[in-house]
């Protein structure tokens, strides 16, 4: 057993979950942190590989391309430590996997029907609920690679949104309920560790049904990329998950990273 990260704060229903859960990850809780992936980052070294860190709130939550993360009380935000020893090329199995793992474990826990928008993003009711942000760590001295998933889930509604994602941003359940909360998180514990222990030995079981719960291809987006934009056309998701595209000008891509808005 490794010693505690952080202390154990007195969340009951952080405690019940501890108690009910019968999986291999270490879990870890915390009432306030920065940033899940950022603590989990910088104590990566002295940490085991499988450590899931849970933060009731976080003050300054991280997204993808350096932008924040709104948290909230009443959504879910956690990271896990994969110390995969592999490239980090494979992060967007990871990436993809913890996707769907997310729209399983909603459903589980009675949702409607959930949906993906590559790469990375959980879509209910049209509104953006869940969104992941896979970061790779390296650490030279050990010539060891690791990689962190973060997923911030709006599972409850927020008193309101802020301005800037108020459009875009939904929740998946009305009502705060302590049940609800310990329902979706071990769900979402089952459903990451089967998926990702498929990764690791070389399956990769998530990737026909993150093809399936898709709701891009055949549409025309603006792919934001290196901070330059372009209008595409998106011909499928392949089953390395990349993206393959028709450019405009009839220049054809496929797409492994980068950031889609839909045109209305
Ligand atoms: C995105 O939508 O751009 C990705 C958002 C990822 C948010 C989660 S919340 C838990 C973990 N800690 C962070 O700072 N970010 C991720």
């Amino acid at each position: 057993m490794q010693q505690p990260l952080l202390h154990l704060d007195d969340n009951m229903n952080f405690e019940k979950i501890q108690s009910k859960y019968k999986g291999s990850f270490l879990l870890e809780y915390e009432s306030s942190v920065h940033s899940t992936n950022s603590v989990l980052k910088n104590n990566c070294a002295k940490l085991s590989g499988g450590t899931v860190l849970f933060a009731r709130n976080q003050t300054a939550g991280r997204g993808r391309t350096g932008k924040s993360f709104y948290s909230y009380d009443g959504g879910v935000y956690m990271s896990i430590l994969l110390k995969t020893g592999v490239p980090c090329e494979n992060a967007l199995d990871y990436t993809t996997a913890a996707a769907v793992a997310v729209c399983r474990a909603l459903e589980k826990t009675g949702s409607g029907e959930t949906r993906i928008k590559w790469v990375n993003d959980v879509y209910y009711n049209g509104k953006k609920v869940c969104g992941i942000l896979t970061e790779a760590v390296t650490d030279t001295a050990k010539a060891e690679v690791s990689v962190i998933v973060g997923i911030g889930v709006n599972l409850f509604a927020p008193e309101s949104f802020p301005a800037d994602i108020e459009s875009r941003a939904g929740f998946v359940f009305e009502c705060k309920d302590e049940n609800t909360e310990e329902k979706f998180i071990i769900n979402l514990l089952c459903e990451l560790e089967n998926l990702f222990s498929g990764i690791k030995n070389g399956m990769r079981a998530h990737v026909a049904e993150y093809i399936g719960r898709s709701f891009i291809a055949g549409k025309t987006v603006t792919l934001i990329k290196n901070g330059e934009r372009r209008r595409a056309f998106v011909k499928r998701i392949t089953d390395t998950c990349a993206l393959e595209i028709e450019y405009q000008n009839g220049e054809n891509a496929l797409i492994f990273s980068g950031e889609i808005s839909i045109e209305a």
